[in-house]
């Protein structure tokens, strides 16, 4: 078993062409078309074993990845040509309600949904996923995600590692199960984590992908629906320390400056982008590994191993670099050690059924939790109610701040999580955060929930209404 452990090369989704260019009837700018379909297919993923069913994106998982300028509108047409009801969230965009995938607003089979996306915020890494009510894990886990990326001047001008697939490139991680047949287990029959015995990157088993000796830009992301990763580079023979690396980017793009660091924790949904150096290691290869006991999960043979970098001898001139100064991140604004906490929210098993603050999304009538004007600014106190369970928390709308962290561990803010803004946020077990953040720039009633998409599914998620200013 496993003796094709790093045998199989990285995919690199390919990118995702619009179909025509349309004008925008308000603005007269032009938007960007693009068709997808959503389908099933059959693939051989896991080695000496049959083929694998999945149900993705334009018949590949993960789907292919959108590359967007800020400035630049898109409409995104996707067509329901599987079985299964959908509902499409673009995952870090500021999407107005009617586009921003809500649980309940779902596509049948046979119909489509166009979807409206400003891309007007600054670069950054996201990521599109299925969000259908109570079946978001199986259908994320069988397919529907994909990468979006949003560049724009500020970012390019920098000089870091660049092109898609080039030294650009997306790592997306996610975690399964196999039968014997090779078909995928289902998560649908699960009622608290799958956290899956095979690492995958980019949809194939622990792959492994050419490096030329010098600076790459990755961007992780972590597409498993119930693991958290914590994650290490190391020499695959001699010294086994960990390699220190630079964290550039989170969720919501650049960070203020490089975060030098050897370890690199990351939740469901989180996004890092990470500079390497493999300039020092040519001819020689790179493990990225998996550090095992990370929060609730549960480990198996080969889940300490991620991928495997194989480094050319041969020596190449790198331009590239990594400024000391990075992105200008729009802060709100600091409100000192112990600020007002405008709500807690706590994350729950109670009764065999995952609440917040008592609630799930089922309960209609009080499923809004919070209520906020337009363009206040909040602190949310996320506390894992206990249980011994990991909750990576998202808030859609909005980039938070994390100014605050607790645990028995004595782990604070990290340094790469406080550089930058964030819409996902782990809370390990029995660990309390504060996030900040200014509700806007839409009204409308969002969701926030727990990103173990089988707590999601089985109601950890409710809803915030960002109220409209009376001007
Ligand atoms: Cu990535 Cu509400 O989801
Ligand atoms: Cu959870």
């Amino acid at each position: 078993a496993y003796t094709w452990l790093y045998q199989f090369p990285l995919p690199i989704p390919p990118v995702k062409t619009p179909l025509m260019t349309i004008t925008n009837p308000v603005t007269s700018n032009p938007i960007d078309y693009y068709e997808i379909y959503i389908n099933q297919f059959t693939t051989q993923v896991y080695p000496g074993k049959g083929p694998a069913t999945l149900v993705g994106y334009d018949g590949i998982s993960p789907g292919p990845t959108f590359l967007m300028q800020r400035g630049r509108e898109a409409v995104v047409r996707f067509i329901n040509n599987a079985t299964m009801d959908n509902s499409v969230h673009l995952h870090g965009s500021y999407s107005r309600t009617p586009w921003d995938g809500w649980a309940e607003d779902v596509t049948a089979s046979g119909q489509f949904k166009d979807y409206y996306y400003p891309n007007s915020q600054p670069a950054r890494f996201l990521w599109y996923h299925d969000h259908a009510i109570d079946h978001t894990a199986e259908n994320a886990y069988f397919g529907q995600a994909g990468g979006y990326i949003l560049h724009d001047p500020a970012e390019d001008s920098l000089g870091l590692p660049s092109g898609y697939g080039v030294h650009d490139i997306p790592l997306i991680l996610s975690a399964k199960q196999y039968k014997s047949d090779g078909s995928l287990f289902s998560p649908a029959g699960e009622t608290t984590s799958l956290y899956g015995d095979v690492i995958h990157v980019n949809g194939q088993p622990w792959p492994f992908f050419n490096v030329e000796p010098r600076k790459y830009r990755l961007r992780f992301l972590n597409a498993a629906i119930s693991r958290t990763f914590l994650l290490y580079f190391q020499r695959s023979t001699g010294s086994s320390a960990k390699i220190p690396f630079q964290v550039i980017a989170s969720d919501a793009g650049l960070l203020t400056g490089p975060a030098a660091t050897s370890e690199l924790y990351i939740s469901m949904a989180e996004r890092y982008e990470v500079v390497f150096d493999f300039a020092p290691f040519a001819g020689q290869n790179i493990t990225l590994r998996n550090t095992e006991d990370v929060g609730a999960d549960i480990d198996y043979l080969n889940t300490d191993k991620v991928m495997r970098f194989v480094v050319s001898g041969t020596a190449v001139t790198d331009t590239s670099v990594v400024p000391t100064t990075l992105g200008n991140p729009d802060f709100p604004p600091n409100l000192g050690s112990s600020p007002t906490i405008d709500h807690t929210f706590d994350f729950e098993r109670t009764n065999g059924e995952w609440r917040i603050n008592g609630v799930g999304f089922n309960d209609v009538a009080n499923r809004v939790l919070a209520n906020v004007p337009r363009g206040t600014v909040e602190v949310w106190e996320l506390v894992n109610g206990g249980g011994g369970w990991s909750h990576p928390i998202h808030i859609h709308l909005i980039d938070f701040r994390v100014i605050y962290r607790s645990n028995a561990d004595g782990r604070t803010v990290y340094n790469y999580e406080s550089q930058g803004l964030k819409d996902v946020v782990w809370l390990a077990p029995g660990e309390t955060v504060r996030v900040e953040a200014h509700y806007a720039p839409w009204d409308g009633v969002y969701m926030f929930h727990c990103h173990n998409l089988i707590h999601e599914d089985h109601e950890m998620m409710a809803a915030f209404n960002v109220t409209a200013l009376l001007d």
